[in-house]
């Protein structure tokens, strides 16, 4: 029997819910413009789910794609690629994107997935670095880290709304942050422990963190302004969020750190690999993928 693969009904979610990760279960309620829920049916019950959503600036992510174990090896998942392209040439989507860890325990056929659909190869982008909380503070550095004069460490939430304009302005210019530091994001920040730095009263930096899985706090961007990358203040922005996390009302839920650092931001590769390697309990590798469309048309499912 072949499954059939079609976008799944708002009615009929919860049946498909428990296929994708908790964090996206809400998403075709809470979102249902942006989510693409794509179905596998055999035997008139659910067998696969690929869940996607648009991005603002015009691709699809696939956010999960999963198939029933006894249904794998069938060709499900590739059929279920191949309906979203469909799906995205007729929303005249030009690109989809996937980001996965590695290493997971389905490398391999994820990645064959992906060769024979047309993807582009997958590329490293960011290191995924855990440590509990316990383990990080006895680094030495969390207790001796200080700022230099003429800084101060203050909580992200008294941001003022000139500052976060002032931020949004000077994305992208010299010296500054590019969009994926932002320090602004759709997600709602953890506000106990997300923090600023000033210089001389003006923002130059940043640590924001979410609480995204049970569990875990993640520490999503480090941003320090070039002008003071010299001076030193990354670690001690990052001890302070540690204090405050080890301080938190919500430590006893989630006592386990995540930190996302880009490849290509070097310093904080440095940090990592000098300051933090000794005291992670595993270090992963994110990856992307990609793969852009022409503009030819395709089957879309009814
Ligand atoms: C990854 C997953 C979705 C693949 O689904 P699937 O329906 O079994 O995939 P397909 O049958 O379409 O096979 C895809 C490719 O992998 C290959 N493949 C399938 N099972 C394989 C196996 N056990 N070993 C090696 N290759 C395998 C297929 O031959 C095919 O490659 P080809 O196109 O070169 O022939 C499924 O294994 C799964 O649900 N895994 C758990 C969730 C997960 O890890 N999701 C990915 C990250 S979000």
């Amino acid at each position: 029997m072949i499954a059939d693969i079609s976008p799944v009904a708002p009615a009929d979610w919860e049946n498909y819910a428990p296929m994708t990760f908790p964090a996206y279960r809400g998403l075709p309620h809470s979102a249902p413009l942006e989510t693409v829920a794509l179905g596998a049916t055999a035997f008139g019950g659910p067998v696969g789910l690929l869940l996607g959503r648009l991005q603002p600036e015009g691709g699809i992510e696939v956010l999960s794609v999963y198939v029933m174990p006894a249904w794998r090896g069938q060709g499900v998942a590739t059929r279920l690629f191949a309906t979203l392209e469909g799906v995205a040439r007729a929303k005249g989507v030009g690109r989809l994107a996937l980001v996965f860890t590695r290493p997971h325990a389905f490398d391999e056929v994820l990645g064959r997935l992906l060769r024979s659909a047309g993807w582009r190869e997958p590329r490293p982008r960011l290191l995924l670095a855990e440590s509990s909380r316990e383990r990080i503070m006895q680094a030495p550095w969390v207790r001796r880290a200080e700022l230099p004069p003429g800084y101060e460490i203050f909580p992200w939430a008294e941001l003022t709304a000139e500052e976060g304009l002032r931020l949004r302005a000077v994305e992208g210019t010299p010296g500054w942050h590019r969009r994926e530091l932002s320090p602004f994001s759709s997600e709602p920040y953890e506000p106990e422990t997300s923090v600023g730095l000033r210089r001389s009263g003006d923002v130059v930096g940043w640590v924001i963190t979410h609480r995204v899985l049970a569990g875990y706090l993640r520490y999503t961007t480090i941003f320090v302004n070039e002008a003071c990358q010299a001076h030193l203040v990354a670690l001690p922005m990052l001890a302070s969020v540690m204090h405050r996390h080890d301080a938190s009302s919500f430590v006893r839920d989630a006592d386990r750190a995540m930190f996302n650092v880009e490849l290509d931001n070097k310093p904080m590769v440095t940090v990592l690999k000098r300051r933090f390697m000794r005291y992670l309990t595993s270090l992963k590798l994110s990856y992307g993928a990609e793969k852009l469309l022409s503009a030819s048309s395709a089957p879309v499912p009814q």
